[in-house]
């Protein structure tokens, strides 16, 4: 698992984790890391939309709602002052196969590294409000 530490504002903002942008968001004075991707479709999930009526984001794609208490628990993460320390969950060990399935090989190579790149992703009022950028 990628632990990647970065800027919780400004220019670089997200880490992109082997393809994966990830951001440091706040929601009603709380701070998280969370996926900047839509599990739907991929939307901007950065954008997202607070729903009023509850704990969940809004997709600004479909309006699909995500849970924020699930959002909140997906990534671990430190914040110290303007910088946050992030363990990426490696999605490459994610892959599921029938339980039926026999068992996979032992790997002969060690896994490559992850490819991490910092870049800008402008954040929702309602995502950035309390972080100082809205
Ligand atoms: S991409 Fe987010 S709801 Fe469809």
């Amino acid at each position: 698992m990628p632990v990647v530490t970065f800027p919780v504002e400004g220019r670089d903002n997200c880490a992109v984790v082997d393809g994966t942008p990830y951001v440091y968001a706040t929601v009603r004075g709380e701070g998280f890391v969370m996926r900047a991707r839509c599990a739907h479709r991929g939307g901007p999930l950065h954008l997202a939309a607070v729903a009023a009526e509850s704990a969940r984001l809004v997709c600004p794609w479909h309006e699909r709602k995500t849970s924020l208490t699930r959002l909140r628990a997906e990534i671990p993460a430190v914040r110290t002052g303007g910088r946050v320390t992030a363990v990426i969950p490696d999605r490459r060990l994610a892959l599921v196969r029938p339980c039926s399935a026999p068992p996979a090989p032992p790997a002969l190579a060690a896994p490559s590294a992850p490819s991490v790149e910092l870049e800008h992703r402008p954040l929702s009022r309602d995502l950035a409000r309390a972080a100082g950028c809205g």
